[in-house]
C-alpha cells in the first residue's frame, strides 16, 4: 500500500515500538492519529500528527477513539493496534480484576477495533495491524497470561483474514524483546535476550505494511533458531524457569 497522504490511527503512540512507528508513517507522508494512555506525554510535534489521549481498556475509550479519527479524517485507511502491557510474574492465585486489565486492553481493545473497522467498512479496502508477540507460540515463564492474550490476537485475525474481502488487509506482527518501557511495566528484574531496538521493530513493520504481509516478523535470527536450533531456545528457555523460580522461593 501507499502511505503517501493516507490516514492512519496507532494507538501506543507515546512510548517504544509505537512511538517509533508514528516517526515513520510521518516520513512517508501519512496524516497520523496517535492514542496514548492519558497522563502520558506525547512528543511528537507535525502537523500531520494529531494525539488523543485515551485509555482504551474499555469500550466508551475506543468508541471515542473511533469518533476522533472520524472527525479528523474522511476514512481510516489503516488502524494499527500495538497498545499493550505484560505482567511478569508466577501466578498463585485467582484474581478476577487482574485477568480482566491485560485481556481488556491487550485483547477486547484489539479485537473491538477490528471488529469496528469491518462495521465501518463493509467491503471497502482498509488495513488492520495487531501487535502480537512470539510469546503467542513460543511462551516463555513469568509470561503465561500476556502469552495466552497474545496467541488470543494471533488466532483471531487469522481467522479473520478468512472472512474478510480481499483487500481488507489483517497484518500480525510478532517481536522479539524489544528494548522499550514495556519490561520495567511488566516487573521483570533481569534483561531479557536478543533484544532488538523499537526502532528496528517499526521499520520492519512499516515495510510489511507497504508490502501488504499477513504475519511480521522482525527477527529473523529468532525464526532461524525456532525451526534450525529449537535446542538454543531450550537453553533460553531453562534459564528463564530458573529466574522466575529463584524470584518466588
Ligand atoms: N517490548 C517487547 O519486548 C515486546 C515484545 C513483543 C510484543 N510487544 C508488544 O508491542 C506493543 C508495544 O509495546 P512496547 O514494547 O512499545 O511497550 P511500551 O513502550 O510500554 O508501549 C505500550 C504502549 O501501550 C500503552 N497502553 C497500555 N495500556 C493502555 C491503555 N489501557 N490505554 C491506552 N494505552 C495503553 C502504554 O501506555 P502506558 O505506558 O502509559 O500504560 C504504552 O504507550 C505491545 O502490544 C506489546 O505487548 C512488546
Amino acid at each position: 500500500m501507499k502511505l503517501k497522504d493516507s490516514c492512519v490511527v496507532i494507538t501506543g503512540a507515546s512510548s517504544g515500538i509505537g512511538h517509533e512507528f508514528v516517526k515513520l508513517l510521518l516520513d512517508r507522508g501519512a496524516n497520523v492519529l496517535g492514542a496514548y494512555f492519558p497522563g502520558e506525554q506525547c512528543d511528537i510535534a507535525h502537523a500531520n500528527f494529531i494525539g488523543f489521549p485515551v485509555d482504551l481498556s474499555t469500550r466508551q475509550g475506543v468508541d471515542s477513539l473511533f469518533e476522533k479519527a472520524l472527525k479528523h479524517f474522511e476514512a481510516i485507511d489503516v488502524f494499527i493496534a500495538n497498545a499493550g502491557m505484560a505482567y511478569y510474574e508466577k501466578i498463585n492465585q485467582a484474581d478476577w480484576n487482574h485477568l480482566s486489565d491485560i485481556i481488556d486492553i491487550n485483547v477486547k481493545s484489539v479485537m473491538y477495533s477490528a471488529m469496528k473497522m469491518k462495521e465501518l467498512y463493509s467491503s471497502k479496502p482498509f488495513h488492520f495491524m495487531a501487535t502480537s508477540s512470539i510469546m503467542s507460540y513460543w511462551p516463555l515463564p513469568g509470561y503465561a497470561l500476556y502469552s495466552g492474550t497474545k496467541a488470543a490476537v494471533k488466532t483471531f485475525t487469522e481467522g479473520l483474514q478468512m472472512e474478510w474481502e480481499k483487500e481488507q488487509h489483517l497484518h500480525v506482527v510478532f517481536p522479539v524483546a524489544t528494548k522499550t518501557r514495556f519490561f520495567q511495566t511488566a516487573g521483570q528484574p533481569h534483561e531479557s535476550w536478543m533484544v532488538q531496538s523499537p526502532g528496528h521493530v517499526a521499520e520492519i513493520m512499516l515495510r510489511g505494511l507497504e508490502s501488504n504481509k499477513k504475519h511480521i516478523y522482525p527477527s529473523p535470527l529468532f525464526q532461524l533458531c525456532y525451526r534450525f536450533a529449537p535446542w538454543a531456545l531450550s537453553f533460553y528457555r531453562k534459564r528463564e524457569i530458573k529466574l522466575l523460580r529463584n524470584y518466588y522461593k
